[in-house]
């Protein structure tokens, strides 16, 4: 097992555009890291160049205490596991997960040492005579990683290996390879556009957007922390609201009315003017079923829809942006591949809660979890620092486009 260490990494293709665009991650051993991102970030460039099946344009990549920019893809030591598993259909599980051992021309004693420990620890033992179109898409993942386990690799590279399964499989399949990772110990790297995988599987979570690495962060943090609107728009379902936010001293006004926001926060966007409050659906609620100790504020709005879940809802409210944020919100909703962002307040509900369509509601909102974005550079100017994980410079400069 080995860290990986990234540094300053570029790939630029034959047209000059950098695919990766001086990405530094610095992964430990054991650590399990997800790549995650819109389509055409440059995921699958930056793990096929840690596997070797991308030349490196400039930076270093090392892993253990070696530098392996030159080193063929045999000689890092790495097991790339495929989204199809690539399977000997002929085989027998056994000989499937022997293939590496037999290639380099193990003894027969030392591949069936090797074939039954590994067999154990992913609970293949009675499937090993069988052949893999007799399996489940699980086992045979499980195969696949088996025959990355007996190379003793230092690390496992995955790039969206559940992207084409149905949905129940891929719940399934995503706690198969979590368990078993923590089980291993191995070093993982896992690209997925799927920001599910992302949360649920990922020590750390890196957000990459247009070859730009954004925020490298725990999922919590990310979640609760987000460096900028890109990473705030990407985390998280339904989506964070975003809303046009006049600010006045510690007065924010939202286009349902005014909330107060903390003197601290305040002092961090004062003289601001226009700016972009982004509130995650459940920190509102229904006035009516919030305790009345509860800090935060209130507001009047006529909802236009409501989908009621039996132990949440969502309320849709529609709202008024200026052309500024509009804009601002029209280039999110590019740089997120069309996750579309309807200028509609999303408001998380108590199951309990009985407002309807077409109500006048009245809604509390817990404003300490309000964040406030500088519409023209995109960056979270009320962020935590020291709940944020790392996050570099080049993210907050401003985006071309
Ligand atoms: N062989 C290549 N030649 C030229 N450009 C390439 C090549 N491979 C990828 N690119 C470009 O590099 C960028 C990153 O591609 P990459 O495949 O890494 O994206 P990705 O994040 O894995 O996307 P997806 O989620 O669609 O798999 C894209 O703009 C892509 O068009
Ligand atoms: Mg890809």
């Amino acid at each position: 097992m080995a860290s990986i260490q990234m540094k300053n990494i570029v790939k630029k293709y034959g047209d000059g555009f950098p695919a990766v665009n001086d990405v530094s991650i610095d992964i430990a051993d054991g650590e399990f890291v997800i790549l995650v991102g819109p389509s055409g970030c440059g995921k699958s460039t930056l793990l096929r160049m840690i596997v070797g099946l991308e030349d490196i344009t400039s930076g270093d990549m090392v892993i253990g205490e070696k530098r392996v920019n030159d080193l063929a893809p045999r000689d890092r030591n790495l097991a790339m596991v495929f989204q199809n598993y690539a399977l000997y259909p002929h085989l027998s599980v056994y000989e499937n997960i022997a293939f590496p051992l037999r290639l380099a021309g193990a003894k027969d004693e030392e591949v069936d040492a090797k074939v039954r420990e590994a067999s154990k620890t992913l609970e293949l033992d009675e499937h090993l005579e069988r052949k893999p179109a007799n399996l489940s898409g699980g086992q045979r993942q499980r195969v696949a990683m088996g025959r990355a386990i007996v190379r003793d690799a230092d690390a496992f590279l995955f790039d969206e290996p559940l992207s084409n399964l149905d949905a129940k499989l891929r719940g399934q399949m995503r706690s198969e390879i979590a368990r078993l990772q923590k089980k291993l110990g191995i070093t993982t790297v896992y690209v997925t556009h799927d920001q599910t995988e992302a949360m649920t599987l990922g020590d750390r979570v890196a957000v990459l957007k247009r070859g730009l690495l954004q925020q490298l962060a725990s999922p919590r943090e990310l979640y609760g922390n987000p460096c900028n609107l890109f990473v705030a728009g990407f985390i998280g379902s339904p989506p964070m609201n975003f809303l046009p936010a006049e600010v006045d001293g510690t007065t924010v006004t939202l286009p349902f009315g005014s909330v107060q926001i903390s003197a601290e926060k305040a002092e961090r966007v004062a003289g601001k003017g226009l700016l972009i409050a982004g509130i995650r659906p459940e920190a509102f609620e229904d006035a009516s079923v919030v305790d009345s100790g509860r800090e935060g504020s209130t507001f009047r709005a006529t909802v236009e829809v409501v989908e009621w879940l039996g132990n949440e809802a969502y309320a849709y409210i529609p709202f008024e942006a200026p052309p500024e944020v509009q804009q601002q919100l029209q280039q999110l909703e590019r740089d997120l591949d069309g996750e579309s962002l309807r200028t509609q307040l999303v408001v998380g509900l108590d199951g309990s809660s009985r407002i309807a369509e077409g109500d006048e509601a009245e809604i509390w909102v817990d404003t300490s979890k309000m964040h406030l974005f500088d519409p023209s550079t995109g960056e979270n100017l009320t962020i935590d620092h020291d709940h944020a994980g790392e996050v570099p410079v080049r993210a907050l400069e401003p985006t071309p486009g």
